[in-house]
């Protein structure tokens, strides 16, 4: 199946952990779009880029059979696909570009409180339930623990209580919802975050530059989150160790100030955030009047 259109096409999560923070990512990208009456697409207008919103255990798919360009998708979704694609056959169903910086949480066993079970080592023998079945049968095999995987397609934190499962393996964010469950946390399977995805195929060279900015401005929108704009007045023999105590900053401006000879005012962009213990250690170094801006977009 080959995209027909010269616009590209990203899945992202309909509704869901991921939904709201790969909207307002691709937002931040300079993205303009209107929302579809089926809420199903959202067609860029300022872009030859169109947002579709499905199931995340569907992006994968819809990237390997290249109906997706690109693809914004847990690591957890992405990894069970993988595996399932690799029985079938399929050795590289999609290419990995790069992790986000959200969507963080962990897939991870949990046992009832009052069961007795309290690590993978009391599994042999016994039934663990997740919606994860490959990554979790692959996980135990490795670790050499015989137990049953029972599939659930959901709600698998009601399995031990409705005596489906002895313990069960599931996404944890917070926790609220294995206490609401009383269920206790043990060993995490696999730690997750967002990742962008791209089919496997090649990108006709009209999508190419579209693609080429777009990645480009997802990596100025990741690094801004964190960057900061630092300036401040100083003594000229202080720069060396202001610029020593400035986390990831790259080479200092330096301005001179109107009527003083003594002292310099210095810009400069730090690639982390910038603390009170760091602007105090700078004050102590001769630095005044500082000041901490946040970055609102960068390009290389
Ligand atoms: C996961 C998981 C739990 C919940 C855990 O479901 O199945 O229900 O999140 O989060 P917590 O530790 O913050 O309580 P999710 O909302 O991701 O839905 P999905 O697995 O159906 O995509
Ligand atoms: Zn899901």
């Amino acid at each position: 199946m080959t995209q027909q259109t010269s616009r590209i096409k990203i899945a992202i999560q309909k509704s869901g952990r991921l939904t709201d923070r790969s909207l307002e990512l691709l937002q931040r990208c300079g993205l303009k779009y209107t929302l579809g009456r089926d809420q199903l697409m959202a067609v860029g207008e300022n872009m030859p880029v169109d947002v579709l919103l499905v199931r995340d255990d569907d992006i994968p798919g819809l990237v390997r059979d290249d109906v997706c360009d690109l693809g914004i998708v847990g690591r957890n979704v992405l990894e069970e696909k993988r595996l399932e694609f690799a029985r079938e056959g399929a050795a590289d169903p999609f290419r990995i570009l790069r992790p986000m910086d959200y969507g963080s949480c962990r897939l991870a066993l949990a046992f009832p409180e009052d069961s007795g079970l309290r690590s993978a080592a009391d599994l042999a023998g016994r039934r663990v339930a997740t919606s994860y079945p490959n990554i979790v049968t692959d996980w135990l095999r490795r670790q050499g623990i015989d137990a049953r995987v029972i599939e659930f397609s959901g709600a698998v934190e009601i399995a031990p209580k409705l005596g489906r499962a002895d313990a069960i393996c599931d996404l944890v964010s917070t926790g609220a919802t294995l206490l609401a469950n009383h269920l206790r946390e043990g060993e995490t399977v696999l730690s997750s975050q967002a990742m962008l995805i791209q089919t496997p195929q090649s990108v006709p060279p009209v999508k190419t530059d579209w693609i080429g900015r777009l990645l480009q401005r997802i990596d100025g929108v990741m690094q801004v989150r964190e960057s900061k704009y630092v300036m401040m007045n100083a003594p000229i023999d202080a720069i060396p160790e202001i610029t020593r105590l400035l986390p990831g900053a790259d080479a200092p401006t330096v301005i001179p100030l109107q009527g003083r000879s003594d002292k310099v005012a210095v810009h400069v962009v730090c690639r982390e955030n910038v603390f009170w213990e760091t602007l105090e250690s700078l004050q102590k170094a001769g630095a005044s009047s500082l000041l901490v801006l946040p970055v609102e977009k960068m390009l290389p």
